[in-house]
């Protein structure tokens, strides 16, 4: 079994990005506690990042095909993607939809996901250490 770990824009510069609010962890030493906690349960993990929302979308695609499960962490698209909700809708396993601050604290604009009314738990304000609990969420709705 493989499980997907999706990230949106700007992530890739997690460590570096506005750390006060982040953290200094970067996205490598998010997938290598990801993928040590999943082996443990014989399970991959595929992590993939990108700044752009139609790849984004490809990979959900691929994920119908490919992935038991996937942990989503949509950064700013949470806010304004239908596409990114809509591909979601067409993919059948769990969601768990991160987020490594926690929004409903910071500007207005970050309190509504899209991606909330498709994803089967969410997750914020736990910074990356999020990411370790979604993929454990995951691996109980899979097992
Ligand atoms: C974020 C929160 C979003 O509002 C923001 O645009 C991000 C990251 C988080 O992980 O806290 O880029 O998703």
């Amino acid at each position: 079994k493989c499980i997907y770990i999706l990230n949106g824009p700007n992530l890739n510069l997690l460590g570096q990005r506005q750390p006060e609010i982040y953290g200094h962890e970067t996205l490598a030493d998010v997938e290598r506690a990801c993928a040590e906690l999943a082996r443990a349960a014989g399970v991959e993990v595929q992590l993939f990042q990108s700044n752009h929302e139609g790849e984004i979308i490809d990979t959900i695609h691929r994920a119908r095909a490919g992935a038991a499960g996937i942990v989503i962490n949509p950064a700013a698209y949470t806010h304004t993607s239908v596409a990114i909700l809509d591909a979601l809708n067409a993919y059948d396993g769990p969601v768990i939809e991160v987020h490594i601050s926690n929004v409903h604290q910071r500007e207005a604009f970050r309190h509504h996901s899209y991606v909330s009314l498709r994803a089967d738990g969410v997750i914020a304000g736990c910074g990356v250490q999020g990411y370790e609990l979604a993929v454990a969420r995951l691996l109980r709705l899979i097992a």
